[in-house]
């Protein structure tokens, strides 16, 4: 399929499902009727016209044998009432063979006349044709044959209604009513048919973005059994999810118990340097901890609600200079009209804390904005730091990945996990962790996307 004919074919399953559908039946319905018409309205005007012509001759050959003009004139008079035609002889009308465009019959009439007289004339012994034109226009519902006869040219008018069927619409009507009918019921099957496949889509969909619809499988076998297979992969996952929460927190937790312990001890040392260092290594552990209890709970318990983005931003960013570091928010121009979005606020909260947190670290502006479209949310914090270099940007967001330590101001010890747990945040919630080079500040831009 060429690309220039994709770009006009439906994108929904529904719209394509319907193009096969209706495509085959109107190419179908359009030929046979097409050929049907033809064949059939051409028999028919040749078979009528065929008829009338016989009279006509019989007329013809009456005024021929008269012995003179008046003789014909009585003829033609005695005969025209029997016959229902209307006759004018001598007539001076001048006729060229003329029919409307539309009028799909009326060549057959024409070609039949000819035919039919000509084939007369011929058996007679006549050389000539003796039709001499045929009019359909000039009169309405009326045909006008001209006729060379030997008392001059003779005019016959009779109604067109004798030489060729005039209801061909009806059948059409009828075909096209039916047609359209038929395809309404057929729409409504499909759709009962596909409505499955997309409440699928849309289960599949919002678990993307962290959110479970309620969904049970329906429609056809095979859809069923994509679906199930689907619930099953949800489960699945969510077990998953909820064993590795428990898991890591289970172990930080224990762990914190010993190191309390040790804290404890360590206090009761005297203070010397050696103690010193011990104690700066617990606490370092502790914090450890701390960032794995942040992995571990990945958010996933948490349930999303609709929340104003705005006031989260502006939350984050209070915290921020609350915990002493430096951030400002930059408020969307113009102001959100609606600025409520689906999301557990609370990881959303802790991402962007993540987020500013590193960016103080490194930098001593610190930006936050965010904005809003129809198809996602996204925030974007940017710094005037050293930024992250392309080709190490995919190793910063690795769990315990830390680059560089030189670069960093060294305010408090780094366990490499803030841009993991943020990138799995973003997953969470459908969208990703993009960073790139701040046009604005110069240093590191890092952008939440989150799907709406
Ligand atoms: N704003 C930034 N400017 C420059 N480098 C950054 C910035 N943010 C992160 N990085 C680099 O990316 C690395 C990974 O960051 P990440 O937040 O995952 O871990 P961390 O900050 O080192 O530790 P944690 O956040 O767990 O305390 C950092 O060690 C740092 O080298
Ligand atoms: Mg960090």
């Amino acid at each position: 399929m060429s690309f220039e004919l994709r770009r006009f074919l439906p994108r929904s399953l529904y719209g394509r499902a319907a193009l096969i559908l209706i495509v085959p039946i109107v190419t179908i319905q359009l030929v046979v009727s097409i050929v049907f018409i033809q064949r059939h309205f051409e028999r028919v005007t040749q078979q009528m016209t065929g008829n009338i012509a016989l009279e006509v001759e019989y007329m013809l050959r009456q005024v021929n044998a008269a012995p003179d003009l008046a003789a014909a004139q009585q003829v033609v008079a005695g005969l025209v009432a029997p016959l229902a035609l209307r006759v004018e002889l001598p007539s001076n009308r001048a006729l060229s063979d003329t029919r409307d465009f539309v009028d799909l019959t009326g060549a057959f009439v024409i070609e039949a006349l000819y035919q039919s007289l000509g084939a007369a004339a011929a058996t007679a012994g006549q050389p000539s044709n003796p039709v001499l034109g045929v009019d359909l226009v000039a009169e309405r519902g009326q045909v006008l044959l001209l006729l060379a006869s030997d008392k001059g040219p003779m005019l016959v008018t009779m109604d067109r209604g004798r030489v060729s069927t005039s209801n061909a619409h009806q059948l059409l009507v009828l075909m096209v009513v039916t047609s359209v009918l038929m395809t309404l019921i057929a729409f409504g099957f499909l759709r009962n048919q596909l409505r499955p496949i997309a409440q699928l889509a849309r289960a599949a969909e919002a678990f993307g973005k962290g959110r479970a619809l309620p969904y049970r499988p329906r429609g056809a076998t095979e859809v069923r059994a994509a679906g199930a297979a689907f619930l099953d992969m949800r489960n699945r996952l969510e077990r998953q999810i909820e064993q590795r929460t428990l898991m890591l927190s289970g172990v930080s937790h224990d762990l914190r118990t010993p190191l309390t312990r040790l804290k404890l001890g360590l206090a009761m040392l005297p203070d010397d340097d050696e103690v010193e260092a011990l104690r700066r290594d617990v606490s370092d552990m502790e914090k450890l901890l701390d960032g794995f209890l942040a992995f571990a709970r990945g958010d996933a318990l948490e349930t999303p609600q609709p929340t104003d983005a705005v006031q989260l931003a502006q939350q984050a960013v209070e915290n921020a200079h609350r915990a002493g570091r430096n951030a400002s928010f930059d408020p969307p121009v113009p102001p959100l009209a609606n600025p409520q979005v689906l999301l557990r606020p609370e990881a959303i909260a802790r991402a962007l804390e993540n987020l500013l947190n590193n960016a103080d670290r490194h930098a001593s502006q610190v930006v936050l904005s965010l904005s809003l479209s129809p198809k996602n949310l996204i925030f974007t914090v940017q710094d005037d730091g050293p930024g992250i270099p392309e080709d190490l940007r995919a190793e910063a967001v690795r769990p315990f990945a830390r680059l560089d330590p030189a670069r960093s101001q060294n305010r408090g010890m780094s366990v490499g996990l803030g841009l993991s747990i943020t990138a799995d945040i973003a997953r969470s919630h459908g969208g990703t962790l993009r960073l790139g080079h701040s046009e604005r500040l110069g240093g590191l831009k890092a952008e939440l996307v989150l799907a709406r």
